[in-house]
């Protein structure tokens, strides 16, 4: 394809649906490529606004919002970046064949409810999943539990990331707590939670899996070294790659990713989670986009998971080779405030191979992630070692 000169009226434009800390690396990486980039999300000053063209605020759930957004800046490619997006809005547009949308409205529909991509994998591909069940009640969870998903298992909201309204149950007594909790703090509350088994693993991976098109035009599947990563309250606190798998567990790895993947289709960037123990890989869920555990990409591969995602999205070709050993620690607010200042960032960068990206988020809260700390090693411990000091060493304060 050929890319028009940005701000230009023959530019090739993008519209970023959500402009947080992966939206803004993606920005500048399509930047990188002369890709004109205009970034919405529903409050100001978002990271990918800060780097953007142009940017907008909207209620993205709104299709209506959506719609006159798309009419207005009438871009090539529409880029969904977060979940909660008014993605009926998204199908219409694609019909209508005026632009792509990353890496398809199909895709982005599957992957924003839990229920749509956990049937997709279990039921129509085959693919090992934890088992599960949806509750439209407290007694349908109640059942499907004691029914034989048991204890402990996890209860989510059908439509939720990063944790959110997710626990882990025990016990009876606890169950209660965690369909309320579930009810209270979807994203948008679709009357439904699934119940999963608990999945007593090794280790969990993102895959990232990209769907590039080779000089044939055909599109070739390619993957990234697995990324090990630590959760808490089910949100990342720290990644590495590579982690250390066995062959066979790399083979099963690979070979889930790339059944989803082709079934969801288009072309871009994809993490696939999976649940590793000795040679077996369970499906968890996929983003069919930069996934947050793969930041340390930034350090590691030559092609960044955002690089990644942008040239196969123009349709160019990419490579997935790991340069060097690397981790990311995450940077939490720890305090509930705007605008804050960040200390310590010379004590940080004084961490050999390490570095910082403060992401510029105008409001901290406690658990948020303000910014990443990233490092190289020789071996994963060591680069670990270092990302989570380097991590440390910054002191967010408030004015
Ligand atoms: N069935 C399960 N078995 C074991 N651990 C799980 C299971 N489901 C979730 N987890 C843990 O919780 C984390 C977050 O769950 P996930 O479904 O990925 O939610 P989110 O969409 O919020 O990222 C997982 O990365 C894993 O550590
Ligand atoms: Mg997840």
């Amino acid at each position: 394809m050929n890319i028009g000169t940005a701000l230009t009226p023959h530019a090739t434009r993008a519209l970023l649906l959500g402009s947080g800390e992966l939206g803004k690396e993606l920005t500048i990486a399509l930047q990188r490529y002369g890709v004109e980039v205009i970034a919405a999300d529903r409050y100001a000053n978002a990271p990918a606004q800060q780097v953007a063209h142009r940017s907008h605020v909207i209620d993205m759930t709104d299709a209506k919002e959506v719609k006159r957004l798309i009419a207005l800046e009438n871009p090539q490619f529409i880029i969904p970046e977060i979940e909660a997006i008014a993605t009926a809005a998204l199908a219409e547009i694609e019909a209508d064949g005026l632009c792509t949308v990353v890496p398809n409205a199909r895709a982005i529909q599957l992957t924003m409810n839990r229920e749509g991509i956990r049937t997709l994998a279990a039921q129509e591909l085959g693919i090992p999943t934890s088992a599960y069940a949806f509750a439209e009640s407290f007694e349908q969870l109640q059942a499907a539990v004691e029914g034989g998903i048991g204890y402990p298992c996890f209860i989510k909201p059908t439509m939720s990331s990063s944790g959110k309204g997710q626990s882990m149950v025990k016990s009876a007594e606890q169950l209660q707590q965690a369909w309320d909790t579930a009810k209270a703090s979807g994203r948008v509350d679709t009357g439904k939670v699934i119940v999963e088994a608990n999945i007593d693993f090794d280790f969990e991976i993102t895959l990232l899996t990209v769907r590039a098109l080779n000089t044939q035009g055909e599109v070739d599947t390619h993957f990234c070294a697995p990324i090990g990563h630590r959760q808490e309250h089910g949100d990342y606190r720290e990644s590495w790659q590579p982690q250390a798998m066995t062959a066979a567990a790399l083979a099963n790895a690979q070979a889930v990713a790339f059944k989803i993947c082709t079934a969801l289709g288009g072309l871009g960037l994809f993490g696939v989670e999976l649940f590793v123990k000795g040679d077996d890989v369970w499906f968890s869920e996929v983003s069919p986009r930069p996934h947050d555990t793969g930041m340390v990409t930034m350090v590691t591969q030559r092609q960044t998971e955002f690089d990644l995602h942008a040239r196969a999205i123009l349709g160019l070709p990419v490579n997935t080779a790991l340069q060097t050993i690397g981790a990311s620690a995450v940077i939490l607010g720890g305090v509930d405030a705007e605008g804050v200042l960040y200390g310590g960032l010379a004590n940080a960068l004084a961490v050999p191979d390490s570095d910082i990206r403060l992401f510029g988020k105008p409001v901290a809260y406690t658990h948020r992630r303000m910014g990443v700390a990233l490092a190289t090693a020789d071996n994963v411990g060591e680069a670990r070692n270092k990302a989570v000091q380097a991590a440390q060493l910054i002191v967010i304060k408030t004015v």
